[in-house]
């Protein structure tokens, strides 16, 4: 009696899905993301395949998911790999700028990223077949990737959701009908805060503008079961149930979203403190305070210019009260930084393991995605040093919680800034107070980005397609949008009324002149 009692509860709260989540291994914190979406829906019981198909090799080497057992790997094709080692970290961003007129360029290498893994898929159709099987109710992709439509078609998918693994993209938000005003909403690659100087909004207008020509996505592919027949993927991407996005309200810019736009921005900080090793222990121990340097696994502190290291060096060498950590990923150190004793420098750190430590009393991040998350739940104030991509408004959207200081890259070299900074960070206690608080906010939020995710995820799964969602603004043109047709209008007849008046009063004026004159 008991036991079936159970058994009603458990299949009366959740009904499992299959659901089916597609993520090239293409960035580590693509990956990173769509792994840990993974995981929550396996934990809540429904069935889940990852289906990873390799396009940068390196990445094949890890375990992005921890529940879930069910990945399917395929892999590259020659082309395909090509353009993978394409993306392998390369270190000139450190003294160069993204420029706008990259944009085009970027535009093409995305498309083509995009149209050899499609191709990849149309090669391998026995293991979609084998998929097809599985019978998925459900799948989801990142918008980078929109080749997952056609596979949608051909598994016989109905329903999706985009995940996206960044803060803010304004060309698919726009295509889901998201209001993206550039007078406030800094682009994604937009050095800006909400609050632009006429330039600033100037160039995050061309920004949006140029993103919304040059599409990340190809115009078509051929579908799987009728190469005659194309499939038009931004035509398509309106039809997702949900679009959960990796920005978090608490902490990015305040703007009008959509109900479609399920922000689940930190949902891959993982809460669960991993014990940090006894090597580690012990380095904390060293010093009164500590101090955690990283620039991620893209750009690598190696590539960076030698006089900026000599100088972050000699900045540390000031404080010899603090231990300064720093993910350096070579072994030559002793050119910049010999006999200097409070610098420990390792070629891989338990990044999130430090943060959560109270014996760590700062952190100098390069600012991608991952790290600005992790460092706002953990609460601890942050440099800024931002060095490309979504980065510059990475920086932005933390350095305005006056938890953080941002420092240009340019800057490293001047050693006495440098030092000013660290100093500010350290010891100013504003900065700790105010990351402690963002820190509080994020771990009390209303509801959380995992219920957040997956009551939604099942909401889709079950209901499929949610055309109550999609609103009419999308379709409209632009002047229809801004009613600027109706302002012109309103204009004319105001132009109008007025010279109407004009020429009446002037008429009256004549007629009583006269009358005037003739008494
Ligand atoms: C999920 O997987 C289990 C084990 O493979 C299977 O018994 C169950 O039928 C699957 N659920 C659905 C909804 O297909
Ligand atoms: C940051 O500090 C400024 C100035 O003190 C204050 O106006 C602002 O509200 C603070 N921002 C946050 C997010 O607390």
């Amino acid at each position: 009696m008991k036991y079936i009692l159970f058994l009603t509860i458990l299949i009366s709260s959740t009904t499992p899905y299959n659901i089916l989540v597609f993520c090239p291994l293409f960035g580590h914190s693509h990956s990173t993301f769509f792994g840990r979406l993974a995981d929550i829906l396996t934990e809540a019981g429904h069935n889940v395949t990852m289906f990873t198909p390799t396009i940068v090799d390196e990445f094949r080497n890890f375990s992005y998911t921890k529940l879930t057992k069910d990945v399917v790997y395929l892999d590259a094709s020659p082309k395909l790999k090509a353009i993978g080692d394409l993306i392998a970290g390369n270190g000139r961003y450190w003294s160069q700028e993204f420029s706008l007129l990259e944009i085009p360029q970027s535009s093409r290498f995305f498309q083509s990223v995009a149209n050899e893994q499609h191709n990849v898929l149309s090669e391998n159709l026995p293991l979609l077949d084998k998929l097809k099987k599985k019978q998925f109710d459900l799948l989801l992709f990142e918008t980078i990737f929109t080749c997952a439509i056609p596979l949608m078609d051909y598994l016989e998918i109905k329903a999706f959701a985009v995940a996206q693994s960044i803060a803010f993209e304004s060309s698919s938000m726009r295509a889901i009908g998201e209001p993206v005003m550039p007078s406030h909403i800094p682009d994604l690659l937009t050095p800006s805060s909400d609050r632009m100087s006429l330039y600033e909004r100037l160039l995050n207008t061309v920004t949006q503008t140029l993103q919304t020509f040059y599409k990340f996505s190809p115009e078509y592919y051929t579908s799987y079961s009728n190469p005659e027949e194309r499939v038009y993927p931004l035509q398509r991407l309106p039809d997702a149930s949900f679009v959960f996005t990796n920005s978090n309200p608490y902490v990015d810019f305040p703007r009008a979203t959509i109900a479609k736009n399920i922000q689940i921005g930190g949902i891959s900080v993982s809460m669960e403190a991993g014990k940090l090793e006894k090597e580690w222990d012990q380095i904390l121990n060293l010093r009164n305070k500590n101090f955690l340097i990283s620039f991620g696994s893209v750009t690598l502190s190696k590539d960076m210019t030698f006089e900026s290291k000599v100088s972050l060096a000699r900045a540390m060498k000031q404080f010899p009260d603090v231990t300064f950590i720093w993910k350096y990923e070579d072994s030559d150190t002793d050119k910049f930084a010999e006999g200097i004793q409070n610098i420990h420098f390792s070629k891989w750190v338990p990044q999130r393991e430090l943060l959560a430590d109270a014996r760590l009393s700062a952190f100098m991040t390069h600012g991608g995605l991952g790290s600005v998350n992790e460092v706002s739940y953990m609460g601890k104030p942050s440099i800024m040093c931002p060095i490309m991509g979504d980065q510059m408004r990475n920086a932005k959207m933390l350095v305005r919680h006056n938890g953080s200081i941002e420092i240009s890259k340019y800057d490293l070299g001047n050693s006495e800034l440098v030092e000013e900074v660290i100093r500010k960070i350290l010891y100013d206690e504003s900065y700790k107070i105010a990351a402690q608080r963002l820190s509080d906010h994020l771990r009390n939020q209303p509801v959380s980005p995992k219920d957040l995710f997956l009551k939604h995820t099942e909401f889709a799964a079950r209901f499929e397609k949610l055309p109550s969602l999609d609103p009419y603004s999308r379709q409209m043109g632009v002047l229809e949008y801004f009613m600027i047709d109706l302002a012109l209008i309103v204009t004319v007849i105001v132009v109008v009324l007025c010279l109407f008046l004009y020429f009446l009063l002037k008429l009256v004026c004549r007629i009583s002149g006269k009358r005037m004159k003739v008494e």
